[in-house]
């Protein structure tokens, strides 16, 4: 008999969605108190709320004071569609994805731009091979794939001498995972991941080098207001100062400046990292320690700190899809955890959210939990 005695412990806090992320320990509406309702966004308060946003992301991540840094709209979406839509077009492209996301902008560019791209896909679990990538290229890739939790590791295989342009989808790595500026041209991420923000806003980064392609490329295709970053061949300097393209929600705005200042005091992001990494490990060693449950990136290097995706191993499972379904509804009925079914598009199991507003102590009481969710769903299927 199996036994499905209940957990005595449960986490605190059961919010492990990768998107919408959990809100910053200790999070109330109260403290958004300070932001400017009812004020224009162009008033003085509004615009150095903006300022200030950007010069907290600039200081939290380290960004090298000659990139610039600017709020756009559409979330992360929206920044990188209007990076792909401004800058590609004069070198020849390649496309890298491991994942749906890295796939939906290989359709934006295949199908929607396109442009004969070079496209390099791998495998749920797995990386494509940054070794036969041509840097003289312009590289889209996204350096966390959410739905796959397979990451790249780090920045070495990119090199520094490049002549295309590295454009990377950053939104559950940045404020995460340590990212070495000088190889990445362009990054782009939302609030709403790894320090708990809202969705609706985007955060563009651009090197000097992107800049330049800015003003010296007009693109073949239609450019919609929203992605406009140019002005006669200029850039358009006050979009990176605060002078947002058009309304953003200052209630959104104060909030991830709480978050930014949250991150400031925590000790920036080496502290903001080391808190994905003790969190990922607590289920790293889950794994370690059970023959039943496995991380879904095959290559220990590349397992994500933040979307962490585990599959059930047991051949004694019939239906893989329908029992990783079951269990993350009971986890859910149970309270215990939120949003932990793995991505619509991707391999039946559970994502679990470990960036840095989930606390430690939180993953810990919620594996004896998804142990006992595995043992009555196989009691369940009889
Ligand atoms: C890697 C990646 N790219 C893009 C997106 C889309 O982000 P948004 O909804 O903020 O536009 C997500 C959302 O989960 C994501 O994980």
């Amino acid at each position: 008999m199996l036994d499905t005695t209940k957990p005595a412990a449960r986490p605190d806090n059961p919010r492990f969605s990768s998107g919408p992320c959990a809100k910053i320990p200790g999070f109330s509406l109260d403290m958004l108190a300070d932001a400017p309702l009812g004020r224009s966004h162009r008033s003085a308060v509004g615009k150095a709320k903006l300022a200030e946003a950007i010069a907290l992301t600039r200081e939290v991540l380290e960004i090298p004071a000659d990139y610039r840094i600017g709020i756009v709209p559409a979330s992360d979406t929206g920044a990188v569609e209007m990076a792909l839509w401004s800058l590609l077009g004069p070198r020849k492209v390649e496309m890298l994805a491991w994942e749906s996301f890295g796939e939906g902008w290989v359709t934006d560019v295949v199908k929607q731009l396109k442009i004969d791209a070079e496209v390099r896909k791998a495998p749920y679990g797995q990386i494509v091979d940054f070794a036969q990538v041509d840097f003289d290229n312009d590289v889209v890739f996204t350096w966390n794939g959410t739905t796959s939790g397979v990451r790249l590791p780090s920045a070495d295989v990119i090199p520094a001498d490049r002549g295309g342009l590295t454009i990377c989808d950053a939104t559950s790595a940045a404020f995460a995972m340590e990212m070495d500026w000088t190889k990445l041209d362009v990054v782009t991420f939302s609030w709403q991941k790894v320090l708990g923000g809202e969705g609706a806003h985007g955060v563009l980064i651009l090197s000097p080098r992107a800049v330049e392609r800015l003003e010296t490329h007009t693109p073949a295709w239609p450019l919609p207001k929203i992605f406009r970053m140019t002005k006669g061949g200029k850039l358009i300097e006050g979009i990176f100062k605060g002078e947002t393209i058009n309304t953003p929600s200052m209630l959104c705005v104060e909030d991830y400046l709480v978050a930014l200042k949250w991150a400031k005091a925590l000790g920036g992001q080496k502290a903001l990292a080391a808190r994905c990494a003790a969190n990922a490990a607590v289920l790293r060693e889950f794994c370690a320690a059970n023959d039943w449950i496995a991380n879904l990136a095959e290559d220990p290097a590349t397992e994500s700190t933040t979307s962490v995706c585990l599959k059930f191993t047991d051949p004694a499972i019939r239906d893989g899809a329908a029992f990783a379904k079951s269990v993350a509804k009971r986890l859910e009925a149970e309270g215990v955890a939120l949003d932990a079914g793995a991505y619509r598009d991707a391999p039946p199991g559970l994502r679990i959210w470990c960036g840095a507003t989930v606390e430690t102590a939180d993953v810990a009481a919620l594996t004896p939990w998804i142990e006992w969710a595995y043992r009555a769903e196989l009691s369940a299927q009889g």
